[in-house]
């Protein structure tokens, strides 16, 4: 026990013979934040995007400043090619520096994202001409004075974004039309040299909905290893919809793909949208239930080590403007009002509320003690690092 632990366990044992009640010195117990509730199951963080105009909306940061709720931050945006480089040798940290500097003063960890992507890409690089060995060279600039400004500063990078089609065949996009498969590897080995103490990801969305995307991501991983480049990590960007969340054997099965691979794995962009608007008292239901399938998910694996929401509340959400029709994806409303969702997990961390495991029970909930079984050991490996 740590010195100063058992002092204050004999202060209090001083206390209670000196006539002193628990009830008289301990404050009421206040209720337990996600990142605090997760971290304690055995994960590393519960974490969330925020961008820099966020920083004026003293609520949301009441709620985002918090630790206990979320210890990590990813930027929303603003490390994507066409903010951070919108120009050759042009680069703009200051808005993901921004972010950054709220993380360490919160003591929240850093996830960055991203840096070979198809999508918000600057025109330079979007319609430049290219031969292979110029879009090379391009790319492994990037990556390397990007990653070289957060050296030793980001948990994880999402090195490579989106390559593939929902069918598993490889996105048409400007790096595979020039390089082929080869900027993924190429990709992957400037990340590793640029910072070789972050964790290196594939990210992508619908590999958990679509068996041969999965089985493409497969093989990307095994494409990167093959040529003994470093990949660490598969994220899952979780963007679900109310009642058509895969359930929790299903997550399992296809983390598994990539732990069986050497990889962790992490849900990296979680939001689960209602259908129609405003949701009924069945689909505000299946919402909260559809988020604890992905909490317990992520529990049953040990090598899954946290989950990243793509914003908590609604107000802030990416889902209406791209996905008309579609929202309320997030655990909070617009006005800040934790939804029940938000309260499900909540209950379902804590771990001996009947409700909530009623709510799993019926779903596909094998047993809810069996996912906390093991969850230690991703904790263990970076105790007392401390530097993210
Ligand atoms: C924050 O600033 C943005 C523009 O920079 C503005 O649209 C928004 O209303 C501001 N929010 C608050 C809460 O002041
Ligand atoms: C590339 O050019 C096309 C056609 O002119 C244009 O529609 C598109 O917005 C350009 N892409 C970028 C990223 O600027
Ligand atoms: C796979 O999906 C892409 C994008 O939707 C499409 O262009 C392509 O034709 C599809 N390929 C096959 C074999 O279905
Ligand atoms: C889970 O989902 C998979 C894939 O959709 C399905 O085959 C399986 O029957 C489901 N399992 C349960 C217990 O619902
Ligand atoms: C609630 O909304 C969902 C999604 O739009 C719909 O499928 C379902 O039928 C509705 N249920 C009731 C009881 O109205």
């Amino acid at each position: 026990m740590a010195p100063v632990i058992r002092n204050l366990v004999m202060l209090s044992s001083l206390l209670a013979s000196a006539g002193w009640t628990s009830a008289q010195t301990t404050p009421l117990p206040q209720q337990q934040g996600l990142h605090q509730l997760f971290v304690a199951a055995g994960k590393l963080f519960f974490g969330t995007a925020i961008e820099t105009n966020n920083f004026n909306d003293t609520a949301y940061l009441a709620i985002a400043n918090n630790r206990q709720e979320f210890g990590m931050y990813v930027p929303e945006n603003s490390q994507k090619w066409e903010e951070i480089q919108p120009a050759p040798a042009t680069f703009d940290f200051a808005a993901p520096d921004a972010v950054l500097a709220r993380a360490r003063q919160n003591g929240q960890m850093f996830r960055c994202h991203t840096l070979t992507w198809h999508s918000q890409l600057p025109a330079f690089v979007a319609n430049g001409t290219w031969t292979r060995d110029t879009l090379a060279a391009v790319i492994v600039a990037h990556i390397t004075n990007v990653m070289t400004h957060y050296r030793g500063l980001c948990y994880a990078w999402d090195v490579v974004n989106e390559a593939l089609n929902d069918n598993g065949t490889f996105r048409d996009s400007v790096f595979f039309r020039t390089l082929g498969t080869d900027f993924i590897p190429l990709s992957f080995a400037a990340a590793s040299r640029a910072d070789p103490a972050a964790r290196l990801y594939y990210n992508d969305f619908n590999l958990e909905t679509s068996p041969p995307k999965a089985a493409a991501a497969v093989r990307i991983v095994q494409l990167v290893q093959a040529l003994n480049i470093p990949i660490h990590g598969l994220g899952f960007q979780a963007h679900f919809r109310v009642g058509l969340t895969p359930n929790v054997t299903s997550l399992v099965a296809t983390q598994n793909l990539f732990t069986s691979l050497g990889l962790e794995v992490s849900f990296s962009e979680l939001d689960i949208a209602h259908l129609s608007l405003p949701p009924n008292a069945s689909s505000i239901a299946r919402q909260s239930q559809d988020y604890v399938t992905v909490v317990q998910a992520c529990l049953a694996v040990p090598k899954c080590v946290g989950i990243t929401l793509w914003q908590f509340t609604d107000k802030y959400s990416w889902i209406p403007s791209t996905f008309p029709g579609l929202g309320d994806a997030c655990l909070y409303t617009a006005d800040f009002e934790k939804k029940p969702a938000y309260e499900a997990v909540r209950r379902y961390l804590e771990g001996d509320d009947d409700e909530s495991r009623a709510e799993c029970d019926g779903h596909d909930d094998a047993a809810g003690g069996y996912y906390r079984v093991g969850a230690g050991a991703v904790c263990d490996e970076y105790a007392g690092e401390g530097k993210y």
